[in-house]
């Protein structure tokens, strides 16, 4: 198949990569000549485990290709992918698609031939027929289907998402671009990966469903923590004990400082708004929305608690800044929140972050950046973990605390033990991780 990827961002970058690595001819586009520039001479644009290789290796074969204009490549094309960017539109949270209706408009233009335009940058319900419409009106003649394939990749573990997938949704009506979309994930059949075929808007809200359903269950525990440090239990237990019974599940159960990144806060912002419009409000959503702000912002009272409920001229030493492990992306990432408290509250504040520290540092004026975590926690007042890089997990508490001040250890990931932090000279303080009193009792 010869496959067009509009937009080399995140998604595109990685579908076109992966569909390459499925032996398709992929051309990737974009419109920044720089990061065309950059992907030619092997370096990329973010950073995702396994991406450089995986580029070098099908551009090396002859199967990716990176271009900055569409029109060539989407003539000749099977298949035109849309993966370019939905960010959240200024002023209501509702997802901005004029990135989506340019490229409907400029595929238009270069259609020939039997094409299919797949939506793949996830996008509210009804922007298939839109997209459809674009083009319609732009090439009344041209031979085309419009579908819409969601892409539900995790930063950090995308290529193996991309080529392991719980499910495809593919949603479409048209036999003959359902025909298309299975020839291109064929490759797949050897993994059995389900494909589900359903109606173009059916797709469109399976997407913005899933993510909000994993930012509820991420904020249903998160709600549980606090309530667990209220009441004297253990959160983590109580998500084993929940998680185990096969309709509840146990991922996406780890109480953390709130969730971030490009798609959880945005999509559910965007869910909320397109149930509005329709008179048809998802309120627990909306809640999920509420709930998880306010907690960000509450991580930071958590550790003024714990130094004493003052960090006036503290220093405080944070480690981890990306919204999660393995990758360097800041987007919504709950450190931005947690620091913009501590500072608020006169803390100077140190850090250190695996890969995300470039893109921090335009986003956290003030902060001291260090080269390490044990750099990081010199002459540290308390040591706040806000991200779970494996980096983190295994650190030699004796020399941190060593390092620091005040040996005040916040968990913010529950990665340490409290009772192993306490035998090495650290007050603890973990997420819905008071000790149990019934326990001490018996004990
Ligand atoms: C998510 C979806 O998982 C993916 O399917 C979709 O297509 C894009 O959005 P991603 O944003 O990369 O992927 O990250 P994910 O691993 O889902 O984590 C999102 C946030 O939730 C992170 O901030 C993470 O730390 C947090 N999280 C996740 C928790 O706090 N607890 C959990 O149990 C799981």
């Amino acid at each position: 198949m010869r496959i067009v990827m509009v937009g080399a961002g995140y998604v595109g970058l990685v579908s076109g990569a992966c569909l390459a690595d499925f032996g398709h001819a992929v051309t990737c586009v974009d419109r920044d000549p720089d990061k065309i520039a950059a992907l030619e001479a092997g370096r990329m644009p973010i950073y995702e485990p396994g991406l450089d290789a995986l580029v070098a290796e099908n551009v090396r074969q002859g199967r990716l290709a990176f271009r900055t204009r569409l029109h060539e490549a989407v003539a000749e094309a099977d298949a035109v992918f849309i993966a370019v960017g939905t960010p959240s539109r200024r002023g209501d949270g509702f997802a901005d698609l004029s990135f989506v209706f340019a490229a409907a408009r400029e595929i238009a233009a270069a259609l020939t031939g039997h094409t299919v335009v797949i939506t793949k940058s996830t996008v509210p319900v009804g922007t298939g027929d839109e997209v459809e419409r674009i083009i319609r009106e732009t090439a009344p003649d041209a031979d085309v289907a419009v579908v819409s394939n969601p892409e539900f990749l995790r930063e950090g573990a995308a290529i193996a998402d991309f080529k392991r997938p719980d499910r495809i949704v593919v949603g479409t009506e048209d036999p003959r671009a359902e025909a298309v979309l299975r020839e291109i994930y064929r490759p797949l059949y050897l993994n059995a990966a389900p494909i589900l075929v359903t109606g173009r808007r059916t797709a469109e809200l399976t997407k913005y469903a899933a993510n909000a359903f994993l930012a509820t269950k991420i904020t249903f525990i998160n709600e549980i923590a606090d309530l667990c440090e209220a009441v004297g239990a253990d959160v983590q237990q109580v998500a084993r004990g929940i998680g185990l019974d096969g309709r509840i599940g146990t991922k996406f159960l780890h109480a953390g400082p709130g969730y971030g990144g490009s798609c959880f806060p945005k999509d559910t912002l965007a869910l909320v708004k397109t149930a509005q419009d329709a008179a048809s409000p998802l309120r627990i959503v909306e809640t999920v929305v509420a709930v998880n702000d306010s907690r960000k912002r509450a991580m930071a009272r958590k550790v003024i608690r714990a130094c004493g409920g003052n960090v006036r001229d503290k220093t405080v030493a944070v480690l981890g800044l990306t919204f999660k492990p393995d990758t360097d992306d800041m987007r919504e990432a709950p450190a931005l929140a947690v620091i913009a408290g501590l500072q608020d509250a006169g803390a100077r504040v140190r850090a250190y972050d695996p890969e995300g520290m470039d893109q921090a540092r335009a986003l956290l004026p003030g902060v001291a950046f260090t080269g390490d975590a044990y750099d990081c926690a010199e002459g540290a007042d308390a040591l706040v973990i806000v991200t779970e890089w494996n980096a983190f997990r295994a650190l030699d508490l004796d020399r941190l605390r060593a390092a620091m001040r005040t040996p005040v250890l916040v968990d913010l990931r529950n990665i340490y033990d409290a009772a192993s932090a306490e035998r090495h000279g650290f007050t603890y303080q973990g997420i819905g991780r008071v000790k149990d009193c019934t326990a001490g009792q018996a004990s």
